[in-house]
Formats: structure tokens, sequence, C-alpha cells
């Protein structure tokens, strides 16, 4: 008789990690993805000017990141009205056309896949952004309280406080859908892998949904179909030209970011989910209601989890969150079935290659709030990878 000898255990990381949800590969629409930690859109305003061009730098930073399931890029205008910050990238001239192309070929060759964030801010911007110092645009006349962040004459940084915007005319409505046909149109040029639509934070299509910033009383205010109508027609012409399964959108139910409010978030994000399902789109992304709590490290808001759920059972679709999470928040609420992707931000900000560290249980570098938006290489392409390397270099002369 021969005795059986006990299998040798793996190590509890490499056990856990095998076993853990966060690892286990899922479908994105036509992709195939190794697992389930994503890069959220960050916003960096490190675009050449002017012309509001990725470079070479944003490639090398793009390429670090590549070990992610997906990249969602940096909300990107899709017209020179819909930017609100300075030094923000667009999707809107050749010159961009041909930066984004840098961009997505290093994080090819990389072995990643990147989306694209279309972004029209409405309201969050200023005359010294706009074409011709126009005012903004939104659905109402509603200014919002804070500062934009613009450039003063001599070119640097500052803040200035908001203007009251115009209420855009119902004659404009299909001029503004077409800026974002024409940017997913460019990003399909630019060599993206999708596109997502940004419909989240209080900017242009958010603004539209929600009724603390729309007062209109034509087809596109006061009933949640009528507040809806925009980003539905968005999802539509951008899925007409990427096909809806590449095709994701962003939401921020619950959030007040950017000032907003909604008189009835639970009708207002049931009744969008429900229509969204119906276009069987990639993915639904979520920036995660119950932030504020998971950041301060307390239980989450019952009416944040609600909305989870509710959102949910209407979106029958991947969903993906955002907000909040660190290795561990982030493996229970896959394996509850609360989201089937996580998107991480500053800690990817900060973690070049964070999936590798986070399946490792490895320390994460800080990030460091200073330099996320401006400068160049510092605090950008110079995070380091596992044991305090650099990451993969990536010079490049058209950047020096
Ligand atoms: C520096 C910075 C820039 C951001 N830019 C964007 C953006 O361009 N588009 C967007 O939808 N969200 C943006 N966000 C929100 C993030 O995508 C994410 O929802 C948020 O950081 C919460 O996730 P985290 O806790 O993992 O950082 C930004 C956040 C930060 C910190």
């Amino acid at each position: 008789m021969t005795v059986a000898t006990a299998p040798v255990a793996p190590p509890e990381a490499a056990r856990q990690a095998g076993d853990e949800i966060l690892f286990q590969p899922i479908k994105l629409g036509r992709y195939n993805l190794r697992h389930r930690i994503v890069m959220a859109p960050l916003t960096r305003s490190r675009a050449r000017q002017p012309g509001n061009v990725p470079t070479a730098l944003n490639a090398c930073y793009y390429a670090q990141r590549a070990s992610a399931a997906l990249i969602i890029s940096e909300a990107t205008q899709v017209s020179m009205q819909g930017q609100g910050y300075a030094w923000t990238p667009g999707i809107h001239s050749r010159e961009q056309i041909e930066g984004w192309r840098l961009v997505t070929q290093a994080v090819h060759d990389a072995g990643g896949l990147i989306f694209l964030q279309l972004w029209h801010v409405g309201r969050i911007s200023h005359p010294l952004l706009q074409p011709d110092n126009m005012l903004p645009v939104a659905p109402s006349a509603i200014k919002p309280s804070g500062e934009a962040f613009v450039t003063d004459e001599n070119g640097e940084p500052a803040m200035v406080p908001f203007e009251t915007p115009r209420a855009l005319q119902i004659e404009e409505m299909p001029y503004l859908v077409r800026q974002y046909t024409r940017g997913a149109r460019n990003a399909m040029s630019a060599g993206f892998d999708g596109v997502e639509v940004h419909g989240a934070n209080g900017y242009l299509l958010d603004q539209f949904l929600e009724s603390g910033t729309n007062r209109r009383s034509d087809a596109y205010g006061g009933t949640v179909e009528n507040r809806a109508r925009l980003l539905l027609e968005v999802v539509e012409t951008v899925r007409d030209v990427w096909g809806s399964d590449r095709v994701g959108v962003r939401l921020s139910p619950l959030s007040t970011f950017n000032e907003m409010s909604d008189d009835n978030p639970e009708e207002t994000f049931g009744y969008v989910a429900g229509r969204l399902s119906e276009y069987r789109l990639a993915y639904l992304h979520l920036v995660n209601p119950a932030i504020a709590a998971m950041e301060k490290g307390t239980a989450p808001e019952p009416r944040a989890i609600r909305m989870i759920d509710l959102i949910r059972e209407k979106y029958r679709g991947v969903l993906m969150l955002a907000g909040g999470f660190d290795h561990d928040t982030a493996e229970a609420w896959v394996r509850q079935g609360k989201a089937d992707l996580i998107a991480f931000g500053r800690k990817f900000l900060a973690n070049p290659d964070l999936p590798e560290r986070l399946r490792r249980r490895d320390p994460l570098n800080a990030d460091d709030p200073s330099t996320y938006y401006g400068g160049g290489a510092k605090g950008y392409i110079d995070y380091p990878t596992l044991k305090g390397e650099q990451p993969a270099p990536c010079v490049d002369e058209r950047w020096r």
C-alpha cells in the first residue's frame, strides 16, 4: 500500500491570489480581459500647448500602466466648447488624433487595451477656455459656485470664478450630438479599442440628466425621459460608430461633485440604467456612491448600497465600480456580486504595476496630489514599480 503524500501547499499569498475573483478573466464586449482591475479615467493636464495635443510623454505614462485589464483614458474634450480645464487633451483636431496614436500604439505594444473617455464639460468651464471667449453652455443658466482652472495671459495656471453659463437652444442639440459623433470617429482613427461616454461627475450629460441643473421645459427637460434624452442620443451615435460592444458609459449617482443634485436619484438612475441595458454595451461604469464612507473606512451608507443594487437589477450587463477601493474591498465587492470589475484611480496613478502589486499584496506607493495636474515627468512617469525599480523606460526624444 502506498502512502499518499499531501500536496505541497503553495505559499499563502499565491494560493489566495489564484483563488481570487479579481484575478479571474472576464469578457467585456468583444474583448477578453485577463483580470478585473481597470485603470480609472484620470485627468492629468499634460497635453502639449498650443492645441491640447497628446505627446510621447503621455504615451509613456499610459504604456507603463498597460497591465491594467483595461485603461480608460483621461477625459478628452470632443470640441473646443467641451473644454473646462487648462491643458486637457482633445479629440477634435488632426494633431490630437496623431498625438493619441502615439498613446494607443505604445499601450498596444505593451500588451494593453485602451478606451478613450469622451467629454464635454458643459457649465464647468470659463470664457477663457472657450472659443472666442464665449460663455460656456449648459442645459440651464445656473452658475456653479467655485472656480475654473485656466491659464492667465502669461500661460500660468490660475483659478477664476465660474460664470453663469448660456442655456442651450433646442436647435443646437443635434450639433452637440455630432460633436460626440466626430469624437467617436476620431478616437477610432487614433487607434483606440473603444470609447467611454462620460456621463458622470457633473459635466454636460450629467447636467442634463439630473434635475438640480436642468430646468428646461422642452424635450430635453422635465421628465426623466426628457432629461436622459441627450445622454441616450449620444450613446446611440457613439454606438453607431463603434458597435455597442466597444462602448461603455460612466455615471455618478448620488454624487454631489460639481454641485450636482437630483430630486429623485433612484428614479433618474434606475431609469437610465434600464435604458442603457437595452443597448447591450460593453459595460456600465459607476463612480461608487459609497466612496466617502469607503475612504473613511466606515460602513457604506445604506442608500448608496441600495442604489448599486437598484442599478445592478436594472442593468443586465457588465458593471464596473470605481472609488475608494483597496485590494480587500475590491475582492469582497466583486465576490459579493456588487460589481464585475473595479477601476482604480489614485492607486493606479501612483502604481504603474498596480495589478501585480495587488496580486502579491505588496505595499503601494502613495500618490502625490501636488503633481496631479500640469507639469511634466515628475509625479507622472517616475512612480517606481515593485522593489523600487524605475518603471520600464520609455525615453523618447520628442518629449525631452
Ligand atoms: C487626479 C484625478 C483626475 C481625475 N480625472 C477624471 C476624469 O478625467 N474622468 C473621470 O470620469 N473621473 C476622473 N477622476 C475620478 C476617478 O476616475 C475616480 O473615480 C476617483 O479617483 C475615485 O477612485 P479612486 O478612489 O480609486 O481614486 C479623477 C480623479 C483624480 C484623483
